[in-house]
C-alpha cells in the first residue's frame, strides 16, 4: 500500500482529498503522525506557502508527503483575499468572518466574478513536483447551505446554480479547484508507477 502523509488537520480537506485519491493510495494527515503544531505558511503566494508546508513536514517527517493552498481571487477587490484567504479578517478570525467581510467590501458591486486556486506541492522522495487546480464562479450576495467550509456558502461556480455549501460532496470534488489540483497529482503518479 502506498502511503502519502498530506500537511492538514482540516477533516474537510482531509475527506475531500481521500475520496479524490480513492483506495489504493493511504492519505495519513498530521494528526495520524503527531504534528499537532501549527506549519508554517508564512509565503506571499499560493505556490510559497504550498511548498513551505511540504518542505517543513518532509524535513520533519521523511515521508512522501505534499501540502496544498488555496487562494479565493476576487476580480473586483483586485485579486484579494488570494494568499490571505485564511485570515482575511484577521488573526483568530472565523470562516464567517471571512464570508462578511467581502460580503462588505463587495456590497453594491456588480461585478461578483472569483475564482479558487489551489496549488499542491508534492515531495516524492526527495524531489518537488507542483499540481495547480482552478474554478471560476460567482460570489453571491447573501450565504446559502451548510455544507463545506471557508467561503463555500457564497461560492456558486460557473454552470451551477448551488453554492458549493449546498453541493453534495462528490459534486464538489469532482470540480472544485482542490479536486482539480488533486487529479492532476492522482495522473501524475498513476503515469510515474506505470512506468
Ligand atoms: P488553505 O490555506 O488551503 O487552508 O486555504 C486558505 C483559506 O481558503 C481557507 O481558510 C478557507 O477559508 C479558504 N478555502 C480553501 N479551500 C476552500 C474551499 O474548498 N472552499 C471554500 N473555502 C476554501
Amino acid at each position: 500500500m502506498n502511503i502519502l502523509l498530506f500537511a492538514t488537520n482540516n477533516l474537510h480537506k482531509l475527506r475531500e482529498i481521500r475520496e479524490i485519491m480513492g483506495l489504493d493510495v493511504q492519505i495519513l494527515s498530521l494528526r495520524d503522525v503527531n504534528i499537532n503544531e501549527d506549519i508554517p505558511e508564512t509565503q506571499d503566494t499560493i505556490e510559497g506557502n504550498a511548498a513551505q508546508k511540504a518542505r517543513y513536514i518532509y524535513e520533519k517527517t521523511g515521508m512522501n508527503c505534499f501540502a496544498d493552498d488555496t487562494g479565493l481571487e476576487i476580480e473586483a477587490l483586485d485579486g484579494r483575499p488570494g494568499v490571505y484567504s485564511a485570515r482575511y479578517a484577521g488573526e483568530g478570525c472565523s470562516f464567517d468572518d471571512n464570508v462578511d467581510k467581502i460580503l462588505l467590501e463587495l456590497q453594491g458591486n456588480e461585478n461578483r466574478k472569483a475564482c479558487f486556486r489551489c496549488v499542491i506541492c508534492m515531495i516524492m522522495n526527495g524531489k518537488e513536483y507542483f499540481f495547480e487546480g482552478r474554478i471560476n464562479g460567482v460570489i453571491i450576495e447573501v450565504k446559502r447551505g451548510k455544507d463545506g467550509f471557508g467561503y463555500d456558502p457564497v461560492f456558486v461556480p460557473d454552470g451551477h446554480k448551488q453554492t458549493f455549501a449546498e453541493m453534495p460532496a462528490l459534486l464538489k470534488n469532482g470540480i472544485s479547484h482542490r479536486g482539480r489540483a488533486a487529479e492532476k497529482m492522482v495522473k501524475w503518479r498513476k503515469d510515474e508507477i506505470a512506468k
